[in-house]
């Protein structure tokens, strides 16, 4: 059975083009939607480019309506039947009750070591704390913020002259080896640590 999959994506969506761009050949899945909660993310040119469903719901006229705006939400991506959901760069904190309904089936990827670094600034935070590894992570998706079993990580140095700039250019091409491996991993049954450098 070929797998499909939703990647929510909020802008450029590199990592959505990588996990579409493994998914090919013998993959076991396949892109069913990508997402944004953006309608002008660039992400979504380039999903259509790739011959992928896109759908979008701007989460800024629900303003605090945060049930209201997932409602809306939850419209296309169920209409995708989606077996998996990839959040890639959706920059949106998703209510407990959202998640629930996907539990054991949504995944992430946080440009930090978790459990460091939650939430924003993940690079200046590491650069900041003196730090000589940095990398990414790929987890299921709890009810807590960046907070779920742990499926992968990648780890790269952190140099002396960094910037959050320079160490997230250092970050962002390990995020593509790493969430394709865990993607291909969890679409085959295995959920262990992966864990690459
Ligand atoms: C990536 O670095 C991803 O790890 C990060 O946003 C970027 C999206 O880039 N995600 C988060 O910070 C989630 N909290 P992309 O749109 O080019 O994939």
């Amino acid at each position: 059975m070929i797998l499909r999959v939703a990647i929510l994506i909020s802008g450029s969506g590199s990592n959505m083009v990588a996990l579409a761009q493994s998914m090919r050949g013998d993959h076991p899945a396949r892109p069913c939607l990508v997402l944004s909660n953006d309608p002008a993310a660039s992400g979504l040119d380039k999903a259509r480019d790739m011959g992928i469903a896109t759908a979008a719901v701007d989460h800024r006229p629900y303003g605090l309506e945060r049930a209201a705006f997932e409602a809306a939400l939850l419209r296309p991506l169920l209409d995708a039947q989606p077996d998996l959901i990839a959040l890639a760069g959706f920059m949106r904190v998703l209510t407990p009750e959202f998640v629930a309904q996907f539990e054991g089936r949504m995944l992430n990827i946080h440009p930090s070591l978790l459990p460091k670094y939650k939430g924003l600034n993940t690079h200046a935070r590491a650069i900041e704390a003196g730090d000589t590894v940095a990398g990414c992570t790929v987890h299921e998706v709890t009810a807590a913020l960046d907070d779920g079993p742990i499926l992968g990580q990648a780890h790269v140095p952190v140099h002396p002259d960094d910037t959050a700039q320079t160490l997230a250019a250092r970050v962002l091409p390990m995020e593509h080896r790493l969430y394709p491996a865990v993607l291909r991993r969890v679409a085959m049954g295995d959920r262990s640590l992966l864990t690459i450098s």
